[in-house]
């Protein structure tokens, strides 16, 4: 791949954002310039080895999540979190078994849960880490909730890289590329603390009985402007840097992932930087982790060849993104009195209470055992299945993981 090299960073205490990188060449020939970097893809290949690929999914047609996850480089470890309806029409074992036929076609490795079994919901107790969960011991409704489940699962399988695709995409090979381009970012960073968010080139709509390839979302657009004037009013210089406030389509590494804390449902992916603000941010004096504040957390932002075709689910759905990500801001350490009025400004009457409310916050997982957790989910829950590499036709990967490397050595393709 060619990827441009990005032609500023802004460096804000220990996080560094890069700006925006074009993909210059999805598939390129070794020549280098000094604008863009060139990466082989076999090293891209290596990276992918070491990928888990989450896909959260709640109710999406089959034929998109059958597209994404057939698009999905075989490489990777794809991991299917889903929160679909169960009850009269199964729609998980429909999701299941769309998973069970990509592996016995492909040998690709591919786990799937189900969300709301309550055998997650006991190993995650067990395991200590019950935030995800309601009065009941079951995982709550939610898109983060979700990706946090599939993020423990990744680090099971002792993945150095996590990355998210959405299920309802219309366009596999853009998939295929949000991998390759995550991966690329990877390849370029200097800190093993990283982070790689998309920025879609366009995001097409249809105005007026044509395609218009729109280039700016309206929930997109705001929550970076909120972002970048967090940073503009904390330094005194205006900044535009960032503008992947609401990157659905992010990679980590599992280092970063450790690190961080999460906000619930859709206010996940704005929160990254708050967490990040709030804790490796200037005048941070105490780090919750000071080999990653050492470091340095780098963040990419890489502009998308593909454009962004997915399910549109309307004005309710906008409005509630907008307004967990604007009360996210609103909540951070960095908003001044000044950013907090504009925002009220901004949600008018979409707020129906006195002030923004305060996202659930979930913390870090640092502490959880991972193996242990993914070992009890393989023996208890219902919904939990693992299709190992190279697994025979028809066989069902259950128990511990050291079966697991013992069926990959013997893969034979
Ligand atoms: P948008 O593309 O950011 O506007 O949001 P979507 O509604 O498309 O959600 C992004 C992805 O998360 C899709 O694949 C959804 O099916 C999935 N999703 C939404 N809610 C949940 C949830 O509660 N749990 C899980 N596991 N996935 C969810
Ligand atoms: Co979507």
């Amino acid at each position: 791949m060619l990827l441009e090299l990005p032609r500023r960073t802004e460096i804000f205490g220990s996080v560094k954002i890069h700006e925006m990188q074009r993909v210059l060449k999805i598939d390129s020939g070794g020549f280098t310039n000094p604008r863009a970097k060139d990466i082989p893809f076999d090293v891209i290949k290596d990276v992918l080895k070491r990928f888990a690929i989450i896909v959260p999914v709640k109710d999406e047609k089959i034929h998109l999540l059958d597209g994404v996850l057939r698009a999905i480089p075989f490489d990777c470890t794809v991991i299917v979190v889903s929160n679909s309806k169960r009850e009269a029409h199964d729609w998980y074992k429909l999701e299941r078994n769309l998973v069970k036929n990509l592996h016995e076609l492909a040998q690709q490795e591919l786990i799937i849960v189900h969300q709301k079994d309550p055998d997650l919901g006991f190993a995650l107790y067990e395991a200590g880490y019950d935030s995800l969960l309601d009065e009941n011991s079951v995982v709550r409704d939610g898109k983060a909730e979700g990706m946090i489940i599939g993020m423990l699962l990744a680090k099971a399988l002792g993945k150095e890289y996590i990355g998210f695709a959405d299920a309802d995409n219309y366009v596999p090979g853009s998939v295929r590329e949000y991998v390759i381009d995550y991966a690329a970012g990877f390849c370029m960073a200097e800190s093993p603390y990283s982070m790689v968010r998309l920025h879609w080139r366009y995001k097409p709509k249809v105005v007026a009985d044509k395609l218009y390839f729109k280039k700016w979302g309206r929930v997109s657009e705001t929550t970076n402007k909120y972002l970048n004037l967090l940073m503009s009013l904390h330094t005194g210089f205006e900044t535009r840097i960032l503008i992947t406030g609401n990157a659905g389509e992010h990679a980590l590494t599992t280092k970063l992932a450790d690190v961080l804390s999460y906000s619930t449902g859709y206010s996940i992916e704005p929160y990254h930087f708050i967490c990040l603000f709030d804790n490796f941010g200037p005048g941070v004096t105490e780090f919750v982790d000071l080999d990653a504040a050492t470091a340095g957390i780098e963040i990419f932002q890489i502009e998308t060849l593909n454009p962004h075709i997915h399910e549109e689910k309307g004005e309710i759905h906008i409005r509630n993104m907008l307004l967990d990500s604007l009360q996210t801001i609103y909540h951070s350490r960095l908003c001044t009195e000044y950013v907090r009025d504009k925002i009220l400004e901004e949600l008018g009457d979409m707020l129906e209470w006195e002030e923004p409310r305060q996202n659930r916050i979930m913390p870090s997982f640092a502490g959880v055992d991972a193996l242990q957790f993914e070992e009890q989910l393989a023996t208890t829950a219902e919904s939990y299945a693992r299709f190992q590499r190279g697994a025979l036709e028809g066989e069902e990967a259950s128990s511990s993981l050291s079966t697991s490397f013992e069926k990959e050595s013997t893969r034979t393709i």
